[in-house]
Parts: C-alpha cells; structure tokens; sequence
C-alpha cells in the first residue's frame, strides 16, 4: 500500500497536460492505479486524477461510495473505476452550477458550471475501450477529473468567484447543505 502525497494548487504538476497512456495493460500503471486508490481510500476521497500525485499522465481513479450519496438522491453507488486515457463529450447544451471541492484546494468549496449529461469514453486496465453516458454529480465529477489532466482546476471554470468559499466559513443556510438532495440527480 502506498499513500501518495496529493499536492496543492500551484504545483507545478496540475498546470500542464498530461500524456497519454501508450499501453494501458503496463505494470506501472496497474501501481499506479493502486496508489491512487490507496490515496483516495486514506481519506475517503472519491476521485483522483494521476497529475495530483505528480504523475503526468492521463489516469483517473474514482467511486462513489453510498455513504456519500444524500438520502432521497437517484444517484447508485459506483464501484471502484480505473480512467485510462479518457475522453468526455458534453451530450448537453445545458450547464447546471454544482458545489465542488477538490483535494488540491482543501478547505475550500466552488460553486461551478458543469455539462448536466455527458458521454464518457476510456480504457480499462485490461485494455477494453469502454463508453457509458453520465448525468448530474456523476457528470460534474467525470468534468472535474478529466480537468485535471488539461491543467484545469475548478475556479479556472467558474464564472462567479463570489461563490468560492472556505467550507469553515459556510453556514447552512439551506443552500451549501441541501444543494446535493436537488443536484445529485444522476
Ligand atoms: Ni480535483
């Protein structure tokens, strides 16, 4: 097991592009994909892009576990999944603002534009090519990693900066804490 150390805004590893991956059924992306997992379980993260741990290529590693999932959302838990060169297309014209965080601004919540449906296309480990359709937090946690591989953190998407919060600082006043029930419609 190995827990990487997740480095923050200004890196220079979260500015660049990251390469594509040659041969996704490698070895050292197979150790690479375990670390990250490592990583995420650590802290009970959801998702991690490969450039967070100052691996410049294009991997992502994501689930979303039921306890993250509010009560009354349509959203299932989704198993552990392994990203290997994955490319997104928005299937909307739509975008819907979401609350994000990020594990490379810690502390610190977003009020985003995201695509509300998108196609996502990536490879496996084993070197299948799979696609599948997303919508609502899924869709904006599939935008938010992909991102990552670009050079793009969440601020660098928003269009309101009067919405970038410290999460210390956020009150309930029923809209930071009840925006899941009404956005995680995925
Ligand atoms: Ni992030």
């Amino acid at each position: 097991m190995a827990v990487r150390r997740i480095v923050l805004m200004g890196n220079e590893s979260l500015r660049g592009v990251a390469a594509p991956v040659d041969d996704p059924t490698a070895p050292d992306i197979a150790s690479l994909a375990k670390d990250m997992r490592d990583t995420l379980e650590e802290i009970d993260g959801v998702g991690l892009a490969a450039p967070q741990i100052e691996v410049a290529k294009r991997v992502v590693v994501y689930r979303v576990p039921k306890f993250r999932i509010p009560a009354g959302a349509k959203l299932q838990p989704i198993p552990w999944t392994v990203m290997v060169n994955p490319a997104i297309e928005p299937l909307s014209r739509e975008k819907k603002p979401i609350w994000e965080r990020c594990l490379s601004l810690p502390g610190l919540y977003g009020r985003v534009p995201r695509y509300v449906h998108v196609a996502i296309s990536f490879q496996t480990m084993d070197g299948q090519r799979v696609e599948r359709e997303a919508r609502g937090y899924h869709a904006m946690l599939l935008q938010h990693e992909c991102d990552h591989l670009d050079g793009y953190l969440y601020p660098m998407r928003m269009t309101d900066m009067d919405q970038l919060s410290f999460v210390s600082e956020l009150v309930d006043d029923g809209d930071i804490f009840s925006y899941q029930a009404d956005e995680f419609d995925g």
